[in-house]
């Protein structure tokens, strides 16, 4: 059954942009209507690779309008939320399985003005995040281990999200639920049926095609979920 008031967003990761024309990049996916973007902020300890920080968040602020997503996939995230909305942030998205007290973790992003938001690697049961699902905005459900862009979708996601859909709804909640990792045009249409809202995507927005004809592809799925036709689709061109 489709849901009321249903809307879906992509949110381009940054992490797959060519650094050599970030702004105009952002800019595009902007125009192009990618309501978010997606920012994967990388630690080199809770995941193997170290990727960007404070710095760039608040050069980029100023050319883009978007809801910028920020994907702390860092050890104690806690230390750094002030500063990363300080810079930027909308929404602060930390790992479960990084925080000491994610209760905390919650407060502090909601005292800082921003919208929090909670992920969970595909190896951790969801059951760990539904006590929390009440008191924050978004879910992340990876799907890929977190650390590299361009991995393949990890196909028994489609059962987690779907899984979440359903707590989600059975208990009136409104949260959101975003996935990310190996997310493209070829599996949008599944992974909306699944149940997901915001779909985070890298490789599938910033590389072979131009920017904005990979989003437009994204949003003819949208506009078909929204008016009930994707099923029977399967993303071919
Ligand atoms: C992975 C990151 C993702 C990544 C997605 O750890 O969280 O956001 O950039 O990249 P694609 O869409 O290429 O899988
Ligand atoms: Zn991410």
């Amino acid at each position: 059954m489709e849901r009321l008031n249903r809307m879906y967003i992509l949110a381009p990761s940054l992490l797959a942009a060519d650094f050599t024309k970030l702004g105009e990049q952002i800019k595009e996916t902007e125009s192009a209507g990618a309501q978010y973007l997606h920012i994967d902020v990388m630690d080199g300890v809770f995941v193997p690779s170290i990727s960007f920080g404070m710095p760039l968040i608040q050069s980029i602020r100023p050319a883009s309008g978007q809801f910028f997503d920020v994907h702390l996939m860092i050890v104690d995230p806690e230390k750094y939320i002030e500063e990363f909305v300080r810079c930027g942030a909308d929404g602060i998205t930390f790992h479960l399985e990084a925080a000491k007290d994610p209760w905390a973790v919650i407060n502090k992003i909601h005292q800082c003005g921003a919208k929090a938001g909670i992920s969970i690697k595909p190896g951790t049961a969801l059951e760990q995040v539904f006590p929390y699902l009440s008191q924050i905005e978004m879910v992340l459900i990876m799907s890929v281990e977190p650390g590299f862009g361009g991995q393949t979708f990890i196909p028994k996601s489609y059962e987690r999200i779907r899984r979440m859909r359903e707590y989600i709804d059975a208990n009136g909640l409104c949260v959101k639920i975003e996935v990310d990792g190996g997310v493209g045009k070829k599996n949008i249409r599944e992974v909306m049926r699944a149940g997901g809202d915001v779909f985070v995507a890298g490789s599938g927005v910033f590389r072979k095609n131009s920017i904005s004809h990979n989003i437009s592809k994204f949003r003819e799925a949208f506009e078909e979920g929204l008016t009930g036709s994707t099923d029977g689709k399967n993303g071919k061109e």
